[in-house]
């Protein structure tokens, strides 16, 4: 089952989970890391962004220098105690807190900033940079930082990094694996792995550094990451359009680039959410009444509209000043912060199909939902308190977001098994974590599980970092 549905019941609440070893306390102290111990920080620090998973944190550590990482982590070893690693504790799936007494590792003090290489186009930085603090260091070198989401302002490198994070423009850019170059990484043993500053083209052996991306914190810490930056658009476009399903949001975003159009994103939104998001900004309703879906194109095209002339008919708002852009991306970034509003969210996932098969995966999503009860979870909320599937996501990546409100517990896993029979993934873009560690088997073969099982024995044998984090157990 994934979750359980329950918001708040996922891990053992934070409250006393008991006192740090003085052996720990003192070796962090020692360590020039002072452990912080009050339980009312604690218990925050427990929580996670979506509130639905919390853990009993001994003592939360915040670490300034990969030699302090390398300190606590030895410190952590000697004694026994779990490490759990945070970043801006952003994450979706319950993998930036503990579900076991674990000290709690932050990684927001490691905020080296280098100077932008500007022949690499490349920017060595800590792991605790936020997104937004980098794009505007990029920015002001007129280059730009290839991963852009909604939790830009909190959500870290290396927690991006960590979990592989995806976002608003993995179609220009592609994910974080394809930003990092290179990076510093303490193990759980301990070893320190540094491939930064190395040349771009290097096929020396396997790829530790991109093994690292998406690990979720189970393999090493990540200190510091190197990124590969790019050239900056050129001004752009956004537009609003009304498409009927999901194959006709595909194929006005191809008609755009097969005609000379370089989009920078392909968003989409169900019509009641893309509504509801209307009504909480005060804006008219969006969409024409037929239509089911809500397409958001950006199109760097020097800001002239010019590049929508295949589905000018299908436009229904366009912007190209940074207030109209923003105004309209804000009914596609607001989903997130709506939907954690609804005390009956039961649970959100993070689904992929190939592109041909998005209109039956949503399709397929909707009734499993549903389950074999009376009919009820659809696109548009019904009365009563039924079950109901919000969908929104980034169209052109084949990522759907689902969003259950109301269902029963065994939803998601349903869901999710529909979403497998597609041969799709039950984790596009927000990594596993504890919400679907009993489910990666769904998606990966037996021998692929036992290869990571014994990857991560090869550095971190005892199971220090981030238990029960993605393998599970
Ligand atoms: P955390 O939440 O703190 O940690 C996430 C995981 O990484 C945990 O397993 C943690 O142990 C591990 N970790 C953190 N830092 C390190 C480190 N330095 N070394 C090793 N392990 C580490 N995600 C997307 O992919 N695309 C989106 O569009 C997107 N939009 C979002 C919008 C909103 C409003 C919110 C709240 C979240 C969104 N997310 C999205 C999810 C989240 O922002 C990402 O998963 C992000 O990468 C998490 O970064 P973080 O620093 O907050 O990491
Ligand atoms: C998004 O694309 O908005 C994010 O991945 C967050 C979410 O799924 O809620
Ligand atoms: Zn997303």
């Amino acid at each position: 089952m994934v979750g359980g549905g329950v918001a708040g019941s996922r891990g053992r609440p934070g409250g006393s989970p008991g006192p740090l070893p003085e052996r720990l306390l003192a070796a962090l102290a020692a360590a020039g890391a002072p452990p912080v111990t009050d339980p009312a920080v604690l218990l925050g620090l427990g929580t996670d962004w979506t509130g639905r998973w919390s853990g009993p944190v001994l003592a939360a550590v915040a670490p300034s220098t990969t030699e302090q990482v390398v300190a606590v982590l030895a410190a952590a070893r000697a004694t026994g105690v779990p490490v759990q690693v945070q970043g801006g504790n952003t994450g979706l799936v319950g993998g930036s807190v503990p579900d076991r007494p674990a000290l709690l590792l932050r990684t927001t003090r490691l905020q080296r900033l280098d100077a932008v290489d500007p022949l690499e186009r490349t920017v060595l930085v800590g792991a605790g940079v936020t997104a937004a603090r980098l794009a505007a260091h990029a920015a002001a070198a007129g280059l730009r930082f290839g991963v852009d989401l909604a939790a830009r302002d909190s959500a870290t490198i290396g927690g991006m990094a960590a979990t592989n994070a995806g976002g608003i423009a993995v179609l220009a850019h592609g994910p974080m694996r394809q930003q990092v170059r290179g990076l510093t990484a303490v193990l759980a043993d301990g070893r320190v792995v540094r491939s930064a500053g190395r040349p771009r083209k290097d096929n020396a052996g396997y790829a530790l550094a991109e093994l690292l991306v998406g690990s979720e914190g189970t393999l090493g810490v990540i200190t510091e990451v190197e990124l590969a930056l790019h050239p900056a658009p050129p001004a752009s476009t956004v537009a609003l359009l009304g498409v009927p399903d999901l194959a006709g949001a595909v194929a006005a975003g191809r008609a755009v680039e097969a005609a000379g159009g370089q989009l920078l994103a392909a968003e989409v939104v169900d019509a009641a959410g893309a509504r509801r998001a209307a009504a909480a900004l005060r804006l008219p309703d969006p969409l024409p009444p037929r239509a089911a879906w809500l397409l958001l194109l950006e199109v760097a095209d020097g800001g002239t509209g010019e590049a929508l002339g295949p589905v000018a008919d299908q436009v229904v708002a366009v912007g190209s000043s940074p207030p109209d852009r923003a105004r309209l991306w804000a009914l596609r970034e607001r989903q997130t912060e709506l939907y954690a509003q609804l005390p009956d969210l039961v649970d959100k996932l993070d689904v992929s199909v190939r592109l041909d098969h998005l209109d039956a995966a949503v399709g397929a999503v909707r009734d499993a939902a549903r389950g074999p009860g009376p009919a009820g979870a659809g696109p548009e909320r019904p009365a009563g308190g039924a079950p109901w599937v919000g969908i929104f996501g980034h169209a052109l990546d084949g990522n759907l977001h689902v969003q259950l409100v109301g269902a029963d517990p065994l939803a998601a896993q349903r869901v999710l098994e529909v979403v497998a029979a597609l041969g799709g993934s039950i984790s596009a873009e927000h990594g596993i974590g504890r919400l679907k560690a009993a489910q990666l088997g769904m998606v990966r073969s037996a021998d692929e599980l036992a290869w990571m099982r014994a990857l991560k024995a090869g550095v971190d044998p005892t199971g220090l970092l981030n238990p029960g984090v993605l393998l599970g157990g």
